[in-house]
């Protein structure tokens, strides 16, 4: 096994350690908001174009993930999600660990329990398969650490993005924080498509502690899965285009983040936003996630701007809720505004204020 390298390939991740062990690990993991969005996926989980985000902290996954040595010649798998068993998700998760044990040979020899639940409200309509894979990841790989004489640190943190990524892309940049950055780009000589990397240092102090106020506009479950979306950006007569595009604001992004120019950040920011709803309006089967109220908030975000010259702008993810983004130092005006004006289009005058975290922590 390579640990200083910089780059790290797949064959680095495999554990072959074959220890049995009693014990119980417990993380917490957050939710992100990409800022140059991933949309659309080759075989394996390698994005078609680097993504950054910005890593939040106040909607998060709590798993815990106890194990014991196996008692039967199969391991036993048992998954709760907030307290009930045989939740629909405990499929998608004995489905993921199945996959996922060439990676750890030590999940051979246990049988696991799994207890999970998010913090951030149910059907909220925000995405929570970054945070409860993060967060699940974090518990086994840290259960390796425990277990393992090998204590480079980078690998594990490496690790944990890289297993992360194989339950879902975006969560691989949940791992760490502020700022993360997923897939390949020459802009970042560290850069992977196999895990995510924190591009937190160098950034202008104007994005220490940014700020995400979260609009609940609908908060139904979402009418198409990601993997759907990202499987229809083969057949999308832009999608070359749109690899391009994203990838060139890598670059963009990296030199704002420097700068500090908020002109250029917002203006990159929802242009991103706008390009994969557009991409989701020109797939076959096309698919129209925008609600009315979505397009009142953002005009009245842009209305907002030209009057005030405030620097609010906003993004979005793959459902109907807006991400408002803005610096921490003109919150109280932004977080006015929102009382009074924006939430009158949410779903029950529901919104969360969120604001830029850390990543991944550890609680047992
Ligand atoms: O991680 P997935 O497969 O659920 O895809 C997430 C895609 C977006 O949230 C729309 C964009 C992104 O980069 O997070």
């Amino acid at each position: 096994m390579i640990f200083n390298n910089i780059y790290m390939i797949e064959q680095d991740f495999v554990c072959t350690d074959d220890f049995e062990s009693n014990g119980i690990v417990k993380w917490n993991s957050p939710s992100n908001i990409a800022l140059v969005k991933y949309w659309g996926k080759k075989e394996n989980q390698i994005p078609q174009n680097p993504s950054i985000s910005f890593t939040l902290s106040k909607c998060y996954t709590t798993t815990s993930v106890e194990f014991k040595p196996k008692k039967n010649k199969d391991s036993d798998i048992i998954f709760e999600f907030e307290d009930e068993l045989n939740h629909p998700f405990s499929q998608k998760i004995k489905l993921f660990i199945s996959s996922i044990e060439k990676y750890f040979k030590f999940l051979n020899n246990h049988d696991i329990l799994i207890k999970s639940k998010n913090n951030f409200p149910h059907s909220s309509g925000i995405a929570s398969s970054a945070s409860a894979m993060s967060a699940l990841s974090s518990c086994l790989v840290d259960f390796e650490y425990l277990n393992s004489n090998k204590k480079n640190s980078l690998y594990y943190i490496n690790k944990k993005s890289f297993i992360a990524r194989l339950g879902s892309g975006s969560a691989s940049r949940s791992i760490e924080g502020p700022i993360s950055l997923w897939g390949l780009s020459d802009s970042y000589k560290e850069s992977s498509n196999l895990y995510a990397i924190n591009i937190s240092e160098e950034v202008n102090k104007i994005f220490h502690n940014y700020q995400n106020t979260i609009l609940i506009i609908d908060p139904g479950v979402k009418k198409i899965s990601s993997s759907i979306g990202h499987k229809l950006m083969n057949e999308n007569p832009f999608s070359k285009t749109r690899f391009d595009i994203a990838t060139r604001n890598i670059s963009l992004l990296k030199d704002v983040f420097k700068s500090g120019n908020l002109d250029e950040f917002i203006n990159l920011t929802e242009s991103e936003a706008l390009m994969i709803h557009s991409l989701m309006l020109s797939s076959n089967p096309y698919f129209i996630l925008m609600k009315p109220n979505t397009l009142e908030v953002i005009n009245r975000v842009l209305e907002y701007r030209r009057e005030t010259k405030l620097p609010l702008c906003f993004t979005l993810d793959a459902g109907s809720n807006v991400h408002l983004l803005y610096p921490f130092s003109i919150k109280q005006t932004i977080q006015k505004f929102i009382e009074d004006d924006l939430s009158l289009f949410c779903k029950s005058n529901k919104y969360i204020h969120d604001c830029l975290g850390k990543g991944s922590e550890k609680l047992l």
